[in-house]
């Protein structure tokens, strides 16, 4: 006898398209988004998860989230966000990094930040059972912080633990658990050799326990962004899937056999098989006429007389 047909779902995240109102913008990243978008529609996946960095400075900017909000409604594709740190802050430091150029005390997630976000897209955590697969994600930046914020999180997380099971359990954050092993030390972020594995994961407490609840729901999968290069480990019986962006590629030599490709990740489920497949961007843009600062510029480096639109 035949089982149900298969099917799929999409994971797309990065697209931080960002705004000709800002003090900065790159339109070619504003292009990669429009790419993906039609082809995901073409696609035709069941529903879209979307990984966060949905915008360039949606911390700082609401109008940046309500356009994402907007560009994702019309393509009538179900879909559930999570935030990145681009449009809430990132996960929280109480020492200042290596580059007297960043600020990352300042650039932590604040509880109002975080509402902000949720006034536009609804609770940052969220699961759901979609035939055999159940999916769940949530606000990474918070673990660590310190905010109300964590403990409603981590109060949120057990629960799960006594949640119905489904045949796959995929779980969405947006910084990935590790870099390169699960029980790796925690990064230092004042050293340059290791900022940027500060920057590109979890802390390792957060890790460990986020890692110890996820086992403990069952986790087949744990899909993450941030990175902007394609790959993927498995630990513990666990896929961890680092997601390419759609907006262009960064950190790429990290690992042999990363891939910054721009594109997305459709998943494939046939019966209890789930398949992953890389899908690149038709095009890539190769628009080079933007403007503004990139990383993370403090306040006095934002030029509102720079904006393409007013
Ligand atoms: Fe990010």
């Amino acid at each position: 006898m035949r089982g149900p047909r298969p099917w799929t779902f999409i994971h797309v995240t990065d697209m931080q398209p960002g705004s000709p109102r800002s003090f900065r913008y790159n339109p070619a990243w504003a292009e990669n988004w429009e790419t993906a978008r039609r082809q995901i529609i073409e696609r035709r996946p069941e529903f879209l998860l979307v990984g966060g960095d949905v915008s360039r400075d949606g911390s700082i900017h609401r109008w940046e989230l309500e356009e994402m909000k907007a560009s994702l409604e019309a393509m009538e594709i179900p879909y559930r966000v999570i935030p990145g740190n681009m449009d809430t802050g990132n996960k929280h430091t109480r020492r200042q990094g290596p580059f007297p150029e960043r600020d990352d005390v300042s650039l932590n997630i604040t509880s109002e930040q975080l509402l902000q976000f949720e006034s536009v897209f609804g609770p940052s955590r969220w699961t759901f059972i979609h035939r055999n697969v159940r999916v769940s994600g949530l606000c990474d930046m918070v673990l660590g912080s310190g905010l109300t914020e964590e403990a409603r999180t981590w109060e949120w997380l057990n629960r799960q633990q006594t949640a119905k099971r489904a045949e796959h359990h995929f779980w969405l954050i947006h910084y990935p658990l590790f870099i390169d092993r699960l029980d790796e030390p925690r990064f230092a972020i004042t050293r340059r050799e290791t900022y940027y594995e500060w920057y590109f994961c979890l802390d390792q407490d957060s890790r460990d326990r986020l890692l110890a609840t996820f086992k403990a729901t069952g986790a087949t999968r744990v899909v993450s962004g941030h990175v902007h290069c394609r790959m993927e480990h498995v630990a513990d019986g666990i896929h961890f899937d680092l997601a390419p962006a759609t907006c262009g590629s960064q950190w790429t030599g990290h690992w042999a056999e990363g891939d910054g490709t721009p594109g997305f990740l459709e998943y494939l489920v046939d019966g209890d098989r789930i398949a992953k497949r890389f899908v690149p961007l038709d095009r890539v843009s190769t628009r080079t006429d933007g403007y503004g600062p990139g990383g993370h510029p403090r306040p006095e480096q934002r030029d509102y007389s720079l904006a393409w639109k007013r």
